[in-house]
């Protein structure tokens, strides 16, 4: 008898269990209704798009991630005029760098976030 008891109480507590899980995935779902959308960070946009052109050597002019010599006067001109440059593109003094790196259909947080990792791979 205290055997069957104990039995249900394990089945009723993993059934308890996964209706929390199921409720709070429901919950951050409805909270987040953007999240259908996968969002990708700094580091996977890098390596999706940005690396093509910013891969060691850096192709077309484009400053090498990791390069602090070649970062490093352009990080001087404050983050607001990297990610302006970054989300709408821009013509310098070694190249093009197109808009977006030419991924338009990715969002502003994803590209800056794109910025901020490379920044981040060029600050000591
Ligand atoms: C087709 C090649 C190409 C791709 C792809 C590309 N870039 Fe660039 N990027 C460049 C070039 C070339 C420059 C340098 C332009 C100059 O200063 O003359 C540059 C410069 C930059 C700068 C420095 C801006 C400044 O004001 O000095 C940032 C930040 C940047 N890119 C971010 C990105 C991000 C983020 C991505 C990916 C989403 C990306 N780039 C993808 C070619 C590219």
């Amino acid at each position: 008898m205290l055997v069957v008891v104990a039995i249900a109480g394990v089945a009723v507590g993993q059934a308890a269990l996964a209706e929390s899980d199921d409720t709070a995935a429901s919950a951050s779902r409805l909270s987040k209704p953007e999240a259908a959308t996968a969002t990708l960070d700094g580091q996977q946009v890098y390596n999706n798009v940005c690396i093509a052109c910013h891969h060691p050597p850096g192709i077309g002019g484009a400053p090498a991630i990791g390069d602090r010599d070649a970062w490093a006067p352009r990080i001087a001109q404050g983050m607001e005029t990297l990610i302006d440059h970054a989300l709408r593109g821009y013509s310098g003094s070694t190249g093009i760098m197109p808009r977006k790196g030419g991924r338009l259909d990715l969002s502003d947080e994803e590209i800056i976030g794109a910025v901020e990792y490379m920044v981040e791979q060029a600050t000591p």
